[in-house]
This record gives structure tokens, C-alpha cells and sequence, in this order.
């Protein structure tokens, strides 16, 4: 300190520590009068704003790209979070999410299918699947996205629910007469989904504790929607060539399907399978635009993605693992292990084990677990 002083002069070191006192003061208090402190407190409820309104200029800038001969699958595409346009994205706050939520999601839906062009609701946290899939049934079947078949949503095969959301969503596209455009991953938050469960002492995981079981998944929902094209278009978005190549296997010569690939990753390998004899199958690029604070959530699951020692793109960089090893089929990597949870991830209830028990927990975002609670 004593030569930083010495080499900067006190001045600088004054105004340093000074303007680290504000940040400080930021953090632990809330504002310099209460005028100041209602406004930064309406700053969460303004990010919902800000988010709806960067949404709808994308879609008007999209939009405007397109001409009208361009179908709608063949025109770029929209993805909104709606955990971005609404700040309490949440089962306990459901009546407010048909009052705030649902106008926003509305308008943008309606000026998409204005546009010519794609809408997709992401897939978020597993806490979040009831809500999503009850806002989508809710605007798909709204007269207003009548002719209109860009309205689409994502489905994660690494949860246990995966094949029964498909099962759902293939009723809804029966009873409306109209295909739903659905994207097949693995899904993003699989850390997280383990934390909580543990944390909230719940049952069980909502998602898979084998990578295997993952893999697997997404090949039971492949061919659901590969078996039911008048009712889906399939995009298959996965950076796994084992993957894409059962999908290519089970697709046959049928080609009205696509891939995606994330904008920064799987560029070789879909620049190869263009290359390659089987029919063109499009791959669509999911491309994040935004300014690097408000995308530090999604830059800190593509890390986690690329550093994972059960991933596909981290495995195939990495020049000691056999290749045979990186492409096994995972059927038979499933079966070749006793068919239970993973061994290293027990449930929740026997992570303290054999000391304790752990602490049980009520699901209250699962209809199932909470409602004979608030009935008694
Ligand atoms: P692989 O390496 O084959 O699979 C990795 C995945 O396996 C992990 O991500 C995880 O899902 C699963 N996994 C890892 N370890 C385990 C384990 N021990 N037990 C069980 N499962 C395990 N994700 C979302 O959640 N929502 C979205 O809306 C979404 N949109 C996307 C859009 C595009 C275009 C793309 C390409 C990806 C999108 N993703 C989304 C991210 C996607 O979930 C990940 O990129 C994907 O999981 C990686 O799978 P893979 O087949 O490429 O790789
Ligand atoms: C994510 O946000 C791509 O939707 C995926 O990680």
C-alpha cells in the first residue's frame, strides 16, 4: 500500500477508496433518500420493460428481413425467456403472471406472426415447466395465433418429464389442427436442477443423474416427434455427432425437420454433415445478442457446458479419450450399469447419509405436492 501511495500519490489513492466507499454504499444500502429508493426498487419490475421492448425491436428488425415468399421455417426465428419479460416468473405468483405476463407475450407473439416470422419460448428451469406449458396452451390456442404456425416451444430431455410434455403437446397440436415447431435439447441448468432438489430436501431430481439416461431420452423424444411430423416440426438443436447421427438415422429420407446449433459452438462438425451424402437438413443458429452483463447467466452455462467431463464437445477435445469411448452408444452404456440413480448423486433425502437424514422438503411449485397442502 505503502508504495502504490508513494508511486500514485495520495490524490489517487484518496479518490480510489472514495469511489469504493460508493460501490460499498450501493450494495448495502438502497438509496440516498427514500424518493431514490422506490425508484431503484421499481428497477426490477423496469427490467421486465426493458426486456419486452428489446424483444420487440428484434422482431420488428427481423421481421423487416423477411419477404413475404419466405416460410415461416425457413425465415429466422425469435427466442424469448419468460423468466426476461416477467420479474417473478413463478408458480406462487400465477394470477399475476395472467394479468402482466400473458399482454406482453401476446404483443409479441402477435407482431411475429405479423412479421412473417418465428416465435420460441425457451426452456428454463424445471420449476417453470407447469407455467410455460400453461402460457403456451394458452396463446396457441388463442384466436389471435389462428393460420399461424412460427409459435413454438423448447422441450428438455434431461428431464424425467421430457416424453410426457410431448405426449401433452401432441394432443394440443390435434385438438387445434395446427403443427407446433418444437426444439429438442438436453437442457442447460442440469447443476442447478441437483443443487435445488438437494437444498429443498424434495423426493427426488426432476432431471436424469446419468448422462446416459439423458442421451437415451432424447432419442425416445426423436422419435416421438420424428413419428408424429404432421403434428410437429422437429429442430433438433444438440453439438453431439453420435446424436445427430441417430437423428439422421431415425429421420431416414424424410427431410422436413432442421438442427441448431448455438452461435460460437458445433460449427465444424454441421459444416462436415453438410458435406456429407444424407439429405439437406437446414441447421438453424441460436444467436444471443445483447450487452455482456445481462448475458453473464447464459455465458456462465456455455462454460459449464464446454468444461463438463460429461460433455460431448469437451470429451471429443480431449486427445486421451478413445473415440470409441466418446460415441458409445448410450443404450447400451445405460443397460451396462444397474438401472438406478447415479451412485455419486444419491437422493436427496440420503445426502447426509449415513450420519443423517436430510431435512424433507414440499415441492410448492408442483400442483401435485402443493395443493393437498393449501387444502388443508
Ligand atoms: P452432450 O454433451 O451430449 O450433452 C450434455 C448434456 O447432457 C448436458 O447439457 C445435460 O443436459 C446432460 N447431462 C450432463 N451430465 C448429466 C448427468 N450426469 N445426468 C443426466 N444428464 C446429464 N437448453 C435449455 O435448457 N433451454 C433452451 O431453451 C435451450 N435452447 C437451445 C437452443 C439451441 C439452438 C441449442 C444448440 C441448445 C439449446 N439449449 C437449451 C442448450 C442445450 O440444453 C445444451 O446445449 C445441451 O444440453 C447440450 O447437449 P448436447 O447434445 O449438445 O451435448
Ligand atoms: C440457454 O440460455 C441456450 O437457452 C439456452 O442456455
Amino acid at each position: 500500500m505503502q508504495k502504490a501511495v508513494a508511486r500514485a500519490g495520495e490524490p489517487v489513492i484518496r479518490k480510489a477508496v472514495g469511489q469504493a466507499m460508493r460501490i460499498m454504499s450501493r450494495q448495502f444500502v438502497m438509496g440516498r433518500d427514500i424518493g431514490d429508493a422506490i425508484a431503484r426498487g421499481r428497477g426490477g419490475e423496469a427490467k421486465g420493460e426493458r426486456y419486452f421492448e428489446a424483444y420487440r425491436a428484434a422482431i420488428e428488425a427481423v421481421g423487416d428481413t423477411v419477404d413475404d415468399a419466405t416460410g415461416v421455417f425457413e425465415a429466422p426465428s425469435i427466442s424469448v425467456k419468460l423468466s426476461a419479460l416477467h420479474p417473478r416468473f413463478e408458480f406462487a405468483k400465477s394470477a399475476r403472471l395472467r394479468d402482466e405476463l400473458a399482454p406482453r407475450l401476446g404483443a409479441l407473439a402477435e407482431l411475429a406472426k405479423k412479421q412473417g416470422i418465428g416465435l420460441t419460448l425457451d426452456a428454463e428451469e424445471a420449476v417453470r415447466l407447469e407455467l410455460l406449458l400453461d402460457r403456451f396452451q394458452a396463446d396457441y390456442q388463442s384466436p389471435a395465433a389462428e393460420n399461424w404456425t412460427g409459435f413454438g416451444l423448447v422441450v428438455q430431455a434431461y428431464q424425467k418429464r421430457g416424453p410426457a410434455v410431448i405426449d401433452w403437446l401432441a394432443d394440443l397440436a390435434r385438438e387445434t389442427g395446427r403443427r407446433i415447431p418444437l426444439r429438442l435439447v438436453k437442457g442447460a441448468y442440469w447443476d442447478s436442477e441437483i443443487k435445488r432438489a438437494q437444498e429443498q430436501g424434495l423426493d427426488g431430481y426432476p432431471v436424469f443423474t446419468r448422462k446416459a439416461a439423458t442421451d437415451v431420452c432424447y432419442i425416445a423424444c426423436a422419435r416421438q416427434l420424428l413419428n408424429w411430423r404432421a403434428l410437429f416440426y422437429p429442430q433438433f438443436a444438440t453439438h453431439n455427432a453420435r446424436t445427430i447421427a441417430t437423428v439422421a438415422e431415425l429421420a431416414g429420407t424424410d427431410s422436413d425437420f432442421e438442427f441448431q446449433r448455438l452461435h460460437g459452438m458445433g460449427e465444424g462438425l454441421y459444416h462436415a454433415l453438410g458435406e456429407e451424402s444424407l439429405p439437406r437438413v437446414p441447421c438453424g443458429v441460436y444467436s444471443p445478442v445483447g450487452a455482456h452483463k445481462d448475458l453473464l447467466p447464459y455465458l456462465v452455462r456455455r462454460l459449464l457446458e464446454n468444461g463438463a467431463n460429461t460433455s460431448f464437445v469437451n470429451r471429443i477435445a480431449d486427445d486421451a479419450a478413445p473415440i470409441e469411448d466418446v460415441i458409445r452408444n448410450p443404450i447400451e452404456l445405460l443397460e451396462s450399469a444397474p438401472y438406478e440413480p447415479h451412485p455419486g448423486i444419491p437422493l436427496p433425502s440420503r445426502m447426509f447419509a449415513p450420519e443423517r437424514v436430510n431435512s424433507a422438503g414440499i415441492d410448492l411449485t408442483d400442483c401435485a405436492s402443493a395443493a393437498p397442502l393449501c387444502a388443508a
